[in-house]
């Protein structure tokens, strides 16, 4: 490979100090200055440039970002300075006690000014740069000795791999926080779970996990942040006076500080400080704990030093915890509106993310699996944001020798019917549909909605009346309500009430497949009912057909037909349907199209030149016999007509074995069905 010429020095140059620029503008500042896929391709020419010029590579290239796949071990660090933890304080007299040393320690009448900054709940690193390049990162450990986790942290965007601006040090060194943000967390988790991975309890633990990795090319998919809230710098002469105005100068080498951060003067301002901050908790874009007040002279922190392990000038005011232990004291299953039944935990009730909590969702069977969730578990609850809580983590020493595993019960606990659960899918479902309570409005709705029954003025309002006051349990039910049953309603005056009645009465002779939409049977929507209409002629056909038969159907797969199956099995749908038939409802048989379409179902292709019909005019007699006419041949296809000159799609089909008939064949087929 040749030198590179002093013009690709430059670009690379060039395009780092650019990259770096963007980087900074999208990262730190959230004010992006060009579109993404420009900063793509500038990121590939750099790239290129690298791999061709190996000489010029270097670690505080942007490149260095995406991580390397090599496995790197974490070596031991040991702190120039240790890095201390701070005291809590967990209420006001606390917060007071520890203003009032202060002052005592500074011989101070005065109110102390105090620098607030939220307290990030993530994890704690020391970043070393040289002559202004990011040369170590490191975790704190046990505060004296840390990890070496540089190539890691050089994936983090808001981490400067070079500082910015004309007065950088020889050597800094500047710590901060390393943490997720909800959106990433919950996004990440997801992911996880979708891959069937364990997820992680907390952002805290998922940012810690994320630092932890081997790869750095993992570490790089991973949501991270870092915010700056220390520098010690060896050249204490560069150091200003205070903790606000070093975190500015921090700012100004590339570094993201909290936003939040602000000066308070005096215990009083800092209470206050603590009540707005809490107040926005739930609003942050990420988790913090409590809020750190420290002494912002940087003389009176010294003067003040430190005890044992934490300093006398800073103290965490903390807020209360997200997550606390408590009791499974029994599972339950709901049934919600569209028959989902779910676990939900009854706890014992405990104080979390400021509310009592004596319930938490458990999602599905498969979260119950995954967690290891048993009745009597002591288990973690996290209640973050203002989401619902939820149990994140199982104690497993702490289960108790009579702990009961859940089941998923049999029947409905609100109407008795079958619960059922499709292979494949999380959910299990109450088959009760028109029948159980718990889902009746939204049957009732659905029954009554424009594109079913179309009952004109049976809105949600009247649903939720005429349900709530028992007056309608099934949606036959509707059929015996007169004009005299209505007016007693509140609001409901004379005319609407005969409206409605008169509404109600034209539904009942609805077309075949209107109706079965109408039933509300999963997944089957518009376009499966009419193919079940036209293929079945009667309700009674579609409800006594067998798996087999149903997915005959074209639009019907086995999950479908396990839907059906289980709607007219159950005996509470059958009543229902009784109960219409009753109430005179009566759903117009259809011409069973199945019988006189010979080829429903099938899938035909056309390929090659016909002589004796277009292809247009071939694809609509085909159409007319029931076929689907398809552009493509696969396992799937039924037959290929193969014209002159037919090429690839004809020998797919002789691979696959798919029939193939000429043309001739075509017209002979055309002419037994009347259709030339
Ligand atoms: S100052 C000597 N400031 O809290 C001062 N720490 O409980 C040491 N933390 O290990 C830390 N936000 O991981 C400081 N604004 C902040 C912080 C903060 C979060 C964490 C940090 C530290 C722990 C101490």
């Amino acid at each position: 490979m040749s030198k590179p010429s002093p013009d690709t020095i430059k670009r690379v140059e060039e395009l780092r100090s650019t990259l770096d620029e963007h980087n900074y503008r999208y990262y730190v500042l959230d004010d992006p200055g060009i579109p993404d896929a420009e900063y793509d391709r500038l990121f590939r020419e750099l790239q290129k440039l690298e791999a061709d010029y190996p000489e010029l590579a270097s670690d505080d290239s942007p490149t260095r970002r995406v991580g390397s796949s090599a496995e790197t071990s974490f070596e031991e660090v040991i702190h120039r300075l240790p890095m201390l933890s701070l005291d809590n304080a967990f209420n006001e007299d606390e917060l007071r006690d520890f203003d009032r040393r202060v002052r005592e320690r500074l011989s101070s009448d005065e109110d102390v000014e105090y620098v607030c900054e939220p307290k990030l709940d993530g994890l704690a690193v020391s970043l070393h740069y040289e002559q202004g390049s990011l040369t170590r990162a490191a975790t704190r450990g046990d505060g004296y000795a840390g990890e070496d986790i540089t190539a890691n942290i050089r994936t983090i965007p808001s981490v400067p791999l070079r500082l910015r601006g004309n007065d950088v040090p020889d050597l800094v060194e500047v710590r901060g926080e390393v943490y997720m943000p909800r959106a990433g967390f919950e996004a990440l988790n997801s992911r996880l779970t979708d891959q069937g991975e364990k997820t992680f309890v907390n952002p805290r633990n998922a940012a810690a996990g994320s630092l932890r990795q081997k790869k750095s090319t993992v570490t790089a998919r991973r949501p991270l942040e870092m915010c700056a809230y220390s520098v010690a710098v060896t050249d204490e002469s560069l150091l200003p006076d205070t903790q606000w105005e070093s975190l500015q100068q921090v700012q100004r080498w590339g570094f993201r500080i909290n936003p939040e951060m602000r000066k308070a003067l005096g215990v009083g301002e800092c209470l206050a400080a603590y009540e707005e901050l809490m107040q926005k908790r739930d609003t942050l874009p990420y988790e913090i704990d409590g809020i750190v007040f420290k002494v912002n002279r940087l003389d009176y922190q010294e003067a003040l030093g430190f005890v044992s392990r934490a300093p006398r000038w800073a103290i965490a005011h903390k807020f209360p915890a997200q997550e606390e232990l408590t009791v499974i004291e029994d599972v339950e299953f709901q049934v919600g509106r569209t028959g989902a039944v779910t676990p939900v935990a009854r706890l014992k009730p405990v104080f979390v993310g400021g509310v009592t909590v004596s319930n938490a969702t458990l999602h599905n069977m498969d979260e119950i699996r995954r967690l290891d969730v048993h009745i009597g578990d002591t288990v973690f609850i996290r209640r973050a944001g203002d989401v619902i809580p939820k149990v994140v983590k199982v104690v497993l020493e702490k289960r108790p020798e009579n702990a009961e595993s859940v089941e998923l019960p049999k029947q409905c606990p609100v109407c008795d019917s079958d619960v059922i659960q499709i292979e494949g899918e999380a959910i299990a479902r109450c088959s009760g549909g028109l029948f159980c309570p718990a889902q009746r409005k939204e049957a009732i709705r659905h029954y009554a909605s424009r594109k079913a029954l179309d009952i004109e003025g049976l809105g949600d309002k009247w649903i939720d009346i005429l349900v709530d006051q028992d007056m309608v349990k099934t949606v036959a039910d509707l059929y015996l309500l007169t004009t005299a049953d209505l007016t007693r309603l509140e609001r409901m005056g004379e005319k609407s009430a005969s409206n409605l009645v008169a509404a109600i009465d034209r539904s009942r002779e609805p077309v075949l497949w209107r109706f079965l939409y109408a039933l509300g049977i999963r997944e089957v929507g518009e376009a499966t009912a009419k193919s079940l209409a036209s293929h079945f002629g009667t309700l009674e056909a579609v409800a006594e057909a067998d798996e087999e038969a149903l997915i005959a159907v074209p639009d019907v797969g086995p999950i479908v037909a396990g839907h059906i199956r289980s709607f007219f099995e159950q005996v509470h749908n059958r009543e229902t349907l009784d109960a219409l038939r009753e109430a005179g409802v009566r759903w117009q048989e259809e011409e069973i199209t199945a019988g006189a379409k010979p080829l429903q179902g099938q899938t035909w292709v056309l390929t090659g030149t016909l002589t004796e019909l277009t292809r247009d005019e071939a694809r609509e007699k085909l159409e007319a016999l029931g076929a689907k006419v398809a552009g493509s041949v696969s396992k799937k296809t039924t037959c290929v007509v193969a014209g002159e000159a037919a090429g690839s799609k004809l020998a797919k089909a002789e691979q696959l074995g798919v029939q193939v008939m000429d043309e001739q064949a075509l017209l002979d087929m055309l002419k037994e069905h009347d259709l030339l």
